[in-house]
């Protein structure tokens, strides 16, 4: 196992261990498919091809046209170690998002129907939406957590229309949306006339910027997706918790494991504990589910890949955390400069 770790290391400088060669074997044992290999070892991407290959190099594993397979010396290795197949049993009604949404059926069919038209995802703004199922299951699961009803919602950056969701489901008392992206905002107003929804406000705005005083400590709950690097979680998330009122608030926002390692996460979860004082709540794994995004052959991850085959399932899921404020807590209300938002090593999508 050492031997992998070292040649493994050679290749990356996201942090290894025995357990990160173990989950991806598991997860070659379950399939020959890269991208459900990523998905089930649940480690990011790149560290993934890292993995792959040095197994490859070492003739544990051969590349075949369509996938990866343990070679005879690989399945030595597994029996060894006492590495089984990775197994799968998410629950299949809810499909692991905790909530159900059959009391949210109607208004599933009419986001549907309304987001037919919407804007395309623009790989410049790392954009990439998830599916009609997972908005609604938003909107239940804040709805079961006390956040929605009669409550003032702040969403900062909505390539998923969950404001859309919100305006549906006629429970916050006012909606603010902004986005840097002009399609959107056009978009969402267009809805919000065409359903008569009056208390939401759009803007344009680039998070990098301070957010206005008329967006500082006026909202209940907001609801951001951020891109996968600490500084841009720090961002967007610090600028989310800036907008409500004090204690007692919550925020929503995913956090995947397909771009981020855990001494990611644990660098972000200090970032909640430790400089914005908020607790977190919930983490529930693989919440949201994101349609894959059609410009595949224009990211890292189709070029780290040893295996050029197109996703044939929506692989790219993230985590859905719930934070709290309480007494002390605090967001992020400075200007960013100078840095890339979107990439690191982990990243692999952008
Ligand atoms: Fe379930």
């Amino acid at each position: 196992m050492r031997e992998i770790v070292e040649r493994v290391k050679e290749k990356t400088s996201i942090p290894v261990y025995d357990r990160t060669i173990e989950n991806v074997l598991s997860a070659v044992l379950a399939s020959s498919d890269v991208w459900r290999i990523v998905d089930l070892s649940e480690e990011p991407l790149p560290l993934v091809v890292a993995v792959i290959t040095a197994l490859h190099e070492l003739g544990y594993i051969a590349f075949e046209e369509n996938g990866v397979r343990l070679t005879a010396k690989g399945k030595e290795l597994v029996e060894k170690y006492g590495i089984g197949s990775r197994k799968d049993y998410t629950c299949s009604h809810c499909e692991g998002k905790t909530v159900e949404l059959d009391a949210f059926s109607d208004l599933l069919e009419q986001f549907k129907e309304i987001v037919k038209d919407r804007p395309q995802p623009l790989h410049d703004f790392d954009q990439a939406y998830v599916t009609p199922e997972t908005t609604v299951a938003r909107i239940a699961l804040m709805h079961t957590r006390g956040d929605l009803e009669n409550k003032e919602v702040f969403v900062l950056g909505d390539d998923d229309l969950t404001s859309v969701a919100l305006m549906l489901s006629g429970l916050p008392k006012r909606i603010a949306v902004l986005d840097i992206d002009e399609r959107l905002v056009k978009f969402i107003e267009k809805v919000a006339d065409e359903i008569g929804f009056s208390n939401i406000e759009m803007f344009t705005f680039d998070l990098r910027e301070p957010l206005p005083d008329y967006a500082l400590h006026k909202f209940d709950t907001f609801i951001t997706d951020p891109p996968e690097t600490v500084d841009a979680i720090r961002a967007f998330v610090g600028r989310g918790i800036a907008t409500l009122k004090g204690p007692g608030c919550a925020g929503y926002f995913g956090i995947t494991r397909r771009e981020s390692s855990l001494d990611k996460w644990r660098d972000i979860q200090r970032v909640l504990l430790n400089e914005f004082n908020v607790v977190i709540t919930d983490i529930i794994r693989n919440f949201n589910e994101y349609v894959n995004w059609g410009y595949e052959e224009e990211t890292r991850a189709w070029k780290l890949l040893p295996i050029k085959v197109k996703p044939s399932y929506n692989w790219y899921k993230s985590y859905m955390f719930r934070i709290q404020t309480l007494e002390g807590s605090k967001g992020y209300e400075e200007k960013i400069e100078n840095w890339d938002i979107y990439n690191d090593e982990e990243a692999s999508t952008t």
